[in-house]
């Protein structure tokens, strides 16, 4: 045990409480009836890096506040490190869903049930509790350190990139950390190799002004859900590919290595299948499980919306219809480049009779690490000290779009160390982190600083 470890086991009880008090707050930066409380979480975030002796400040920006915390007193032979996380959480609904309310911390079995837990206030605090373990224990910090906790990851970061590229001189340094992922199995430290990228879009179809009679209309007037359906079945062809042309010219080859590296991986597929509850598992044809999910751009459809849905039988032809649709992209897909293919697509395949429009709601890009160089040899060692195993390498299907804005603005490689667990709900009704990982990881990242800092 380290002086560091003894000083977080001996301050737990203390730094539960404190992470209990940010997971009260319902800061849901998707609902502008909650953005008194999202900002009150930056404050909270503030308050808490200023305690530990961080130099903090709120930033406005057009959406949530970023907060950005520094303490640079390690001297310019050391090295500069960004920590980001992010302090906003998704909606909770549907809150009867949730065993306990999701703004009210509750521990079961091991796991810190509230909403946010491990997605990202969790992961983000623990960092926050590692760097005040060495400040409180020695008084300084072996290397530089920035934090920036942004309020809007959850809905697409679409001010972060701009502060980033406004911001370049203070926010330069010699790499990017972020835990604000999971890890491959529990016990199994892991390290990320590669995120997907995002492209969301809404397709509206109109039709006739109102809702029409389907007797006395229906056959003689264009049907908008029928119109949107014959869209949506463009989509793929009967092999799980995207069919929509030009979609794969920009993906890059993962591999043979990524390729034999993922096959090695001790993936327990009918585990995974029986936590998604799905009769049986499904995707692009020539593709594993792995593979589908880290490797391959999707085209998904999130939500429909279209005529009578209430009870019992209506005989109408609706006037509109609306899809959400996503695509998750890959290296070297462009979240642009595809919004124009969709659109063109959409455009050309949509029945006549009908006005459709597509708008782009979001998007991000897609990123894979290089993995080599002190960084990750140092955090290969935290990890392996902290949980007794070596790390693996994994990749993952979700996204976060800031991670290619870091590498492609201030040009410093990302390190991604997750401590979230496979079946932890993020997004989902009893969203949870296990109490475990919480504390090993802020262990592994109290780590992680002093193996930095001799790792060169
Ligand atoms: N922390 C997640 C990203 C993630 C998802 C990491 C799954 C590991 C596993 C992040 O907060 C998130 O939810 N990202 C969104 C993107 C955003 C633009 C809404 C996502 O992936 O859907
Ligand atoms: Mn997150
Ligand atoms: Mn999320």
């Amino acid at each position: 045990m380290t002086d560091l470890d003894r000083y977080l086991s001996d301050h737990d009880r203390r730094i539960h409480d404190e992470l209990f008090e940010l997971l009260r707050i319902p800061s849901v930066s998707a609902r502008s009836e909650h953005s008194g409380d999202v900002r009150r979480a930056a404050e909270w975030m503030r308050d808490a890096l200023a305690k530990i002796g961080f130099e903090a400040s709120i930033n406005e920006t057009p959406g949530h506040p970023i907060v950005v915390g520094e303490w640079r007193k390690a001297g310019p032979g050391a090295p500069t490190v960004l920590v980001y996380g992010h302090y906003d959480v998704q909606p909770a609904e549907p809150l009867d869903l949730w065993e306990s309310p999701p703004f009210e911390p509750t521990v079961r079995d091991g796991r810190i049930y509230a909403r946010g837990s491990v997605d990202d206030k969790g992961q983000l605090f623990l960092h926050v509790k590692a760097l005040e373990a060495h400040l409180a224990v020695r008084g300084k910090l072996p290397v530089n350190v920035i934090v920036v906790a942004e309020g809007e990851e959850e809905v697409g970061s679409e001010n972060l990139a701009d502060f980033i590229a406004s911001n370049t001189k203070r926010l330069a340094g010699d790499a990017v950390v972020i835990s604000d992922s999971s890890m491959f199995a529990p016990g199994q430290p892991s390290i990320l190799s590669s995120l997907r990228g995002l492209a969301y879009f809404q397709i509206d179809v109109t039709g006739p002004t109102v809702d029409l009679h389907s007797g006395s209309y229906g056959g003689a007037v264009m049907n908008p859900a029928t119109a949107l359906a014959r869209i949506i079945a463009t989509f793929h062809d009967a092999d799980g590919h995207v069919a929509i042309p030009g979609f794969y010219d920009a993906v890059r080859d993962w591999g043979e290595d990524a390729r034999a590296a993922i096959r090695r991986l001790p993936f327990d597929e009918s585990g995974f299948q029986h936590e998604t509850g799905a009769p049986a598992l499904g995707g692009e044809k020539g593709f594993s499980t792995l593979e589908r999910i880290w490797t391959r751009p999707t085209c998904e459809l999130n939500g429909l919306l279209s005529g009578y849905t209430g009870e019992g039988a209506k005989t109408v032809l609706p006037s509109k219809a609306m899809a959400k649709v996503s695509c998750r992209l890959v290296p070297d897909q462009d979240p642009d480049s595809i919004g124009r293919l969709m659109e063109a697509h959409v455009k050309r395949v949509a029945p006549k009779g009908v006005t459709v429009t597509v708008q782009h709601l979001h998007g991000g890009r897609p990123w894979r690490a290089e993995l080599e160089g002190p960084l990750f040899d140092a955090a290969r060692r935290a990890l392996a000290a902290a949980f007794g195993r070596e790390p693996v390498i994994v990749g993952e299907g979700g996204s976060i779009p800031v991670v290619g804005d870091f590498q492609r603005i201030l040009g410093t490689p990302v390190l991604l160390m997750g401590f979230g667990l496979p079946g932890e709900n993020a997004h989902a009704p009893n969203e949870w982190m296990s109490d475990e990982n919480f504390v090993k990881g802020a262990k592994a990242v109290a780590g992680f600083w002093d193996e930095l800092a001799t790792t060169r």
